[in-house]
Parts: structure tokens; sequence; C-alpha cells
């Protein structure tokens, strides 16, 4: 079993629809596989169509087996939610024993083949208890001038955590929101390249079709699978990046 997390303290750089584009990817491919919603903001239920619930609240605070708080969402996959009770769940780990490993310690003993983490974009107990659970961090990240900055954030983060004994296996950076059409944004990938080489993957294309997929409760896969966002940019009659492209290198993390 793998745990994968998805992070960047800067918010809206899609690591929510990866985890969701990704995830339900997963599963069309027959892996087993279980979604954790760390974001009191519980979007990855509502991005398949399901209410907010507080699942991880009720896991970790109340106590209940996971068997009995995640959602089934489609074929192969389940989530476990999350809505505003999880702000209660940053105090209860705070103040409980073992803090860092509180939510490792509830996944190590499923029989999921991978498990992908959605966290907030924030740096608390939380963050801290998801990159102590996983085994890969994948760093989405929009191609702006800050974009190396947000990287070496969470590579800072991952170094303090290492240093208290956790090994990662290792981590990717996932360009998103790309458009070609800007030198900007090609500048921006060879600078990414240039400070982390091949931990750099195909960037995720800018796609209204991902707004629209989340709006109404389905996955790009369901809503719009020949979409961009999917099947990347046509570059010298070759497509390059999106989810599909990036999904067989998932796959090669998890095998
Ligand atoms: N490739 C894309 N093209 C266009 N819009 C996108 C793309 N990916 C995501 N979006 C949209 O951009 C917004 C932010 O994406 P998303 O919620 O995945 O980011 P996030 O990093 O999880 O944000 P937060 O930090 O708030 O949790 C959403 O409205 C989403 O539907
Ligand atoms: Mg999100």
């Amino acid at each position: 079993m793998k745990i994968i997390s998805f992070a960047n303290q800067k918010g809206g750089v899609g690591k929510t629809t990866s985890v969701v584009t990704l995830g339900e990817g997963l599963a069309r491919h027959g892996f087993k596989t279980l979604l954790v919603d760390l974001d009191p903001q519980g979007h990855v239920g509502f991005s398949f169509g399901l209410e907010k619930q507080p699942g991880l609240y009720r896991l970790i605070c109340a106590e209940e087996p996971l068997e009995r708080v995640i959602i089934n969402a489609r074929p192969n996959l389940d989530i476990l939610p999350s809505d505003k009770h999880t702000e209660k769940v940053k105090r209860q780990i705070t103040i409980a024993d073992f803090r860092e490993t509180v939510l490792l310690d509830h996944l190590r003993q499923t029989t999921y083949d991978v498990i992908l983490i959605d966290m907030a974009p924030s740096m608390d107990v939380l963050h801290i208890n998801g990159l102590f659970a996983s085994d890969w961090v994948i760093i989405p990240t929009r191609l702006d001038a800050m974009a190396v900055d947000g990287v070496r954030e969470i590579l800072f983060t991952m170094g303090e955590i290492a240093r208290q004994g956790h090994a990662f296996e290792g981590y990717t950076i996932l360009p998103t929101f790309f458009d070609r059409i800007t030198r900007e944004t090609l500048a921006q990938i060879k600078d990414l390249v240039e400070a982390f080489g091949a931990r750099v993957w195909p960037p995720v294309p800018q796609d209204t079709r991902a707004r629209e997929a989340a709006a109404y409760g389905k996955t790009l896969w369901e809503y719009a699978p020949h979409c961009r966002a999917i099947t990347g940019y046509r570059e010298n009659r070759q497509l390059l990046g999106g989810y599909a492209q990036v999904l067989e290198r998932l796959i090669e993390v998890i095998a």
C-alpha cells in the first residue's frame, strides 16, 4: 500500500482537482483507492456530488472505525470526507500523545492499494500528520514567479519531518494551469526543471472543464474525458501533459 499526499501551502493550485481526478483514474485502473480529505473546506466529497460530512472528525475524535465513516463514491473508490468539524480534529491531535502519527496509525491497517491525501493550504498539525503518513508527496504548483518558492517551502517542511525519523520515498512537482501560449509559463517550467530536474512531471493544461466538472459533482473522466486537462496540449504533433499522462507516472510510483 502506498500513501501519497498532495501538498502546497499556496491555495488554489489544483491539489483537490488532482486528488479527485487521479484518484478516480486509479480506481478505473482497478486500484482499490481511498481519498482522505484533510481540508475543512470538504471539497473532495463535494467534487463527487456528495454532501460534506465529518468523516475525519468521527474517525479521530469519536474513535469510530474507518469502515463506518468512509463513503463509497465510485467503484473501487472510497472517501474519508471532511467538513468544518475537521477544525476540532486539529485541537484533538494537538493534545494527543503521539500527535505526528495519529492519522498514520488509523490508515496503516487498511487494505487499500493506494491512499491519496488532499491537504489544506495551511501549515498546521493536520498538515504535519498528512506528511508523516506519506510515502510520496506530489506538489502541485501554478506556473508563476513564486512557484519555485512554494515548492521549496514544502521541501523544507519535509526535511524537518525526515529529521524526526520519517522516511519519504520521494516527491514530484506537478505544474498546473499550464498555458502554452505565454512565454512566461514556458520560462517558469524551465526554472522548475533547472531547480528540480526529472522530478518535474508533465504539466496539466488550464481548462475551464475542470471547474465545471467539480460544480456538477463529476470527475473529469466522467464529464469531459477528451478535454485538454486530460489529454494534454498539442505541440509538434504530439500530445504533452494532462492528467492521462500524469496518471501513468503515478501508476509507476505505486507499482
Ligand atoms: N487545470 C485546471 N484548469 C482550470 N481550472 C482548474 C484546473 N484545475 C483546477 N481548477 C479550478 O481551480 C480552482 C482551484 O482548484 P483546486 O480546488 O483543485 O485547488 P486547491 O489547491 O485544492 O485549492 P485550495 O488550496 O483552496 O484547497 C477550482 O475552482 C478548480 O475547479
Ligand atoms: Mg483543495
